[in-house]
């Protein structure tokens, strides 16, 4: 195999191993990055939430205590105020949802799934601690799952979620006294469930990728043909051309003429030496009249 097409194929293997490994290091830490952020997307949520919850519980229940006491307003209910403004989440931002899992819920509405049941008693036995995420195939792509624990962390709340009896008759009228009581304080009785849908920013991620590795390999491959064109004219062709002077001389045709010498580097060294060679064959070659 020609020395110019090993030198190019040996670069190109390395370039190609080198490349290769680069680029899944790179595209498993853009995956990582992307992920992060979805996940920082999904606390803010819950984060917001959690301050309209205690927005709803100090400033707007006391406010409204008198009217509740006759006739019931789920408005001053913290969990019913989150879910109330999160609700049309998924319209503006399709596959983006919220919400309060709860094993008993007052509102049925808020049943754990058997998913959001197995994230509520990790939280409940200690196995998972402050923040638990998860991802789930659906049809809509892969959903990234945030999930935090609610904490009975306050007295008041078992106002409403201890017994029928200590609860606002108001309430009960309406929700019932089956579900939602029996809570204790400092017992984690469900969890915030943020769902933000991953393939968007992951198509995003996986484009802008492409578009940087594509043009890394365009200019690799440039670079590479571009060293092999000038390996050639600049190396391979005057060696050939030396080649054939050496065999001229060899084989005693001594009429081809000097080899032109351009510039000064090894090349035209190289020449110069042979020139050299060649004149003194050529000063040592008997002349036709000597004969
Ligand atoms: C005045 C009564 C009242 C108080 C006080 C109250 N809640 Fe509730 N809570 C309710 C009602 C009613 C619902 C159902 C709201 C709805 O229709 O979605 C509810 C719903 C919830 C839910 C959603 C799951 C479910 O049960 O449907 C959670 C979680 C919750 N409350 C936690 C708390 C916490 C924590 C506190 C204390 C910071 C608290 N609640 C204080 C009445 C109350």
């Amino acid at each position: 195999m020609a020395l110019n097409t090993k030198f190019s194929l040996v670069t190109l293997l390395v370039l190609v191993l080198g490349l290769g490994s680069v680029f899944a290091v790179f595209w498993n830490g853009i995956r990582e990055n992307t992920k992060t952020q979805v996940v920082q997307e999904a606390r803010l949520i819950a984060a917001e939430a959690t301050f309209v919850r205690s927005y709803t519980f100090t400033e707007i229940r006391p406010l409204l205590a008198s009217q509740s006491r006759n006739h019931f307003l789920p408005h001053t209910i913290p969990a019913f105020a989150a879910a109330t403004t999160q609700r049309d989440l998924g319209k503006t931002f399709p596959g983006y949802s919220y919400k309060e899992a709860a094993l008993n819920p007052t509102n049925p509405a808020n049943r754990a799934t058997p998913e959001e049941k197995i994230i509520i008693d990790n939280f409940r036995n200690g196995t998972a601690q402050d923040l638990v995420i998860s991802t789930r195939e659906t049809p809509q792509g892969p959903m990234l799952i945030v999930a935090r624990p609610i904490k009975i962390a306050n007295q008041d709340c078992l106002v409403c979620h201890s017994t029928p009896s200590a609860a606002p008759a108001s309430m009960v009228d309406i929700y019932g006294s089956e579900n939602g009581f029996g809570w204790n304080l400092n017992e984690i009785i469900g969890a915030q469930i943020v769902t933000v849908p991953l393939q968007v920013p992951l198509d995003r991620a996986r484009e802008t990728f492409i578009k940087l590795g594509g043009g890394i390999v365009l200019i690799v491959m440039i670079v590479v043909l571009l060293v092999h064109l000038l390996n050639n004219s600049l190396v391979i062709t005057p060696v050939r051309a030396l080649t054939d002077l050496a065999n001229d001389v060899g084989t005693g045709n001594l009429g081809g003429g000097e080899f032109p010498v351009k510039g000064r580097n090894e090349i035209s060294e190289l020449a110069m030496a042979f020139n050299r060679m060649r004149r003194h064959f050529v000063g040592a070659e008997p002349t036709k009249k000597d004969g």
